[in-house]
């Protein structure tokens, strides 16, 4: 059961039955949560809790987020095209289980107003853990890790970057760089093409890429995969619930049909599997089939089933 279903049924986000579901498959394929008829319900209450859960229950502490432009969608890009055609193809490895997201939340009353206090924490080996990652990422790549932090403020941040550069050593054929957050998000639309990998904490990674994927067309092609020390995962689009064009067959399914293509290359082994759901994507799109999001001059403007159905015949 979704997280938003079991809210509106049970008043709670993620019934035990679903967990224990989840932590005894092998891979699990996740839909968008969350709409505005839960803002003023508390945190342990709201839709979310259903998608943090798991993902600290499962121990997916990678979250690997892939930015990369379609050739046919380089009209939606919404840079210039000079900056575009210099081309996007980079992954943001996002930390998933620490940082602000898992520190303890408070609200009190203080002095006659409301303080609200959220503890942002890293400790060594959760940095070091995600830092490996996003190096052997880079050596089968472009060669470079960019570390996003904010280590002029943050103590986190401070231990974030002394941890990367001593795991850097290790990796002597990847060039490490260190960039605070805001030049980053500055970065990625003055000139994408200058990232390969980037890692970052949570919030951090939360933030940039919905950034990398707008830039790329539309946040609802990006697909994800949340991966711990084992072979299971949690697969889902980056995107959100879209409550404003839930229920009228607008929204764009390809960020989850990307992630089911990801859970098939990561989770079970099968690239080619994967690379035809992959190819059917791409066909689809270059045949001038668009949703709402991502439609342009000439398209061809079909709904969320219609795509999903267009895909699914190709493969
Ligand atoms: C995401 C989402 C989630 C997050 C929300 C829904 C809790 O924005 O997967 O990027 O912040 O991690
Ligand atoms: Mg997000």
């Amino acid at each position: 059961m979704s997280p938003d279903a079991s809210c509106l049924a049970f008043g709670i986000p993620l019934p035990d039955s679903s967990l224990h579901t989840c932590l005894s498959s092998d891979s699990v394929l996740l839909a968008a949560v969350g709409g505005p008829k839960w803002d003023a319900v508390p945190s342990e209450k709201r839709p979310e809790r259903g998608l943090l859960k798991p993902r600290s229950a499962m121990e997916l502490y990678t979250n690997i987020r892939p930015a990369r432009m379609f050739a046919d969608l380089s009209a939606a890009c919404p840079l210039r095209a000079d900056i575009a055609a210099a081309g996007i193809d980079f992954v943001v490895v996002r930390e998933l289980i620490g940082g602000v997201y898992f520190g303890k939340h408070t609200t009190e009353e203080r002095n006659g107003e409301q303080v609200a206090t959220d503890i942002m924490a890293y400790s060594e080996h959760e940095i070091r853990r995600i830092a490996h990652v996003a190096f052997q990422m880079a050596q089968k790549r472009r060669k470079r890790v960019t570390s996003v932090d904010k280590a002029n403020v943050l103590d986190t941040s401070r231990l974030w970057r002394k941890t990367v550069c001593a795991v850097a050593e290790e990796y002597p054929n990847v060039e490490p760089r260190h960039m605070y957050v805001d030049n980053a998000a500055m970065q990625i639309v003055r000139d994408p093409s200058q990232f390969d990998v980037i890692v970052t904490e949570n919030l951090f990674g939360d933030i940039l890429s919905d950034e990398a994927g707008q830039i790329n067309g539309s946040i609802g092609m990006i697909p994800s995969s949340s991966m711990g020390d084992g072979s299971r995962g949690l697969y889902e689009p980056i995107h959100g619930s879209a409550p404003d064009i839930a229920g009228q067959d607008k929204a764009n399914p390809i960020g989850t049909i990307l992630s089911a293509a990801m859970m098939l290359r990561y989770n079970f082994g099968m690239a080619e599997e994967a690379d035809a759901v992959e190819a059917a994507v791409e066909t689809v799109l270059h045949t001038g089939y668009r949703c709402g999001d991502i439609m342009d001059q000439g398209g061809t403007l079909v709904g969320c089933r219609e795509m999903g159905q267009r895909i699914r015949e190709l493969i």
